[in-house]
């Protein structure tokens, strides 16, 4: 954006050139940490599906096959341009999560991939992706989350340090807790990394009313956060 332009109302900027820089590079190590839960995860995408936050597009390769369109979103214009190169065939959006420019109830499936832990208001892109997201659709998250005990207090001291390195994550979110507060119903959640300085949740919450008629899934875990 040149100097003294207007950005479009509702958009803040997203830019990390250091982060967009060392995410590609770090993505094997990444992948041997989360790759697993992301194919669990993605594999259970249908229909039009929206990938937030994007990022290097790690989510586009592990969808399945009841995928019938994919639309990427993605702030960072760096990042952008990883996914342009990438998948020159896929739309990718410029918008941020809290300010969707898709029509209401206007896609199947919703996914976010280590995205909640950056997004400057969370409770917003949550209100948004219920929109988007048609009766019954479903969003599927994989999200790093806040620890409790020891590894809590490690969390809370490294944030903002994290924050600076990491493009504004933070390692202290109850991302589950936010959802259950969210328009979204929670059908599941459990846990797929324990302990440590960067657990880790999978799971999925439905617009409306549940897909299967439950309200929360069995391998819910009470503490999972
Ligand atoms: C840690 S990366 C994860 C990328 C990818 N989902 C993955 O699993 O590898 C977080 C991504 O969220 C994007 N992001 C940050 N703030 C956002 C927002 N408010 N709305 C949507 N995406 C955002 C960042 O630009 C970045 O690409």
């Amino acid at each position: 954006m040149t100097r003294g332009a207007k950005r479009p109302a509702g958009r803040p900027p997203v830019s990390h050139p250091c982060f967009s820089h060392w995410y590609p590079r770090a993505e094997g190590a990444l992948e041997r940490m989360v790759g697993e839960a992301r194919r669990l995860q993605n594999a259970q995408a249908v229909g039009r599906t929206l990938i937030v936050g994007a990022g290097t597009g790690l989510d586009v390769p592990a969808l399945g096959p009841q995928v019938t369109e994919v639309i990427l979103l993605e702030p960072d214009a760096a990042m952008r341009d990883i996914l342009r190169q990438r998948y020159p065939h896929l739309p990718i959006l410029p918008d941020v999560a809290e300010a969707l420019t898709l029509p209401p109830s206007s896609v199947d499936t919703a996914i976010s991939s280590l995205v909640l832990c950056s997004v400057g208001q969370v409770p917003q892109a949550l209100r948004q992706l219920a929109r988007v997201l048609r009766p019954g659709g479903q969003y599927l998250f994989l999200e790093h989350v806040s620890q409790t005990g020891a590894w809590g207090g490690v969390q809370r001291l490294l944030d903002p340090l994290w924050q600076r390195v990491g493009a504004g994550c933070h390692l202290t979110r109850d991302v589950a807790a936010a959802i259950r507060d969210s328009p979204l119903a929670l059908d599941s959640v459990s846990r797929v990394r324990q302990g440590g300085l960067v657990p880790v949740i999978r799971g999925r919450a439905i617009k409306g009313q549940p897909l299967d008629g439950r309200q929360e899934s069995p391998s819910a875990a009470p503490g999972a956060q």
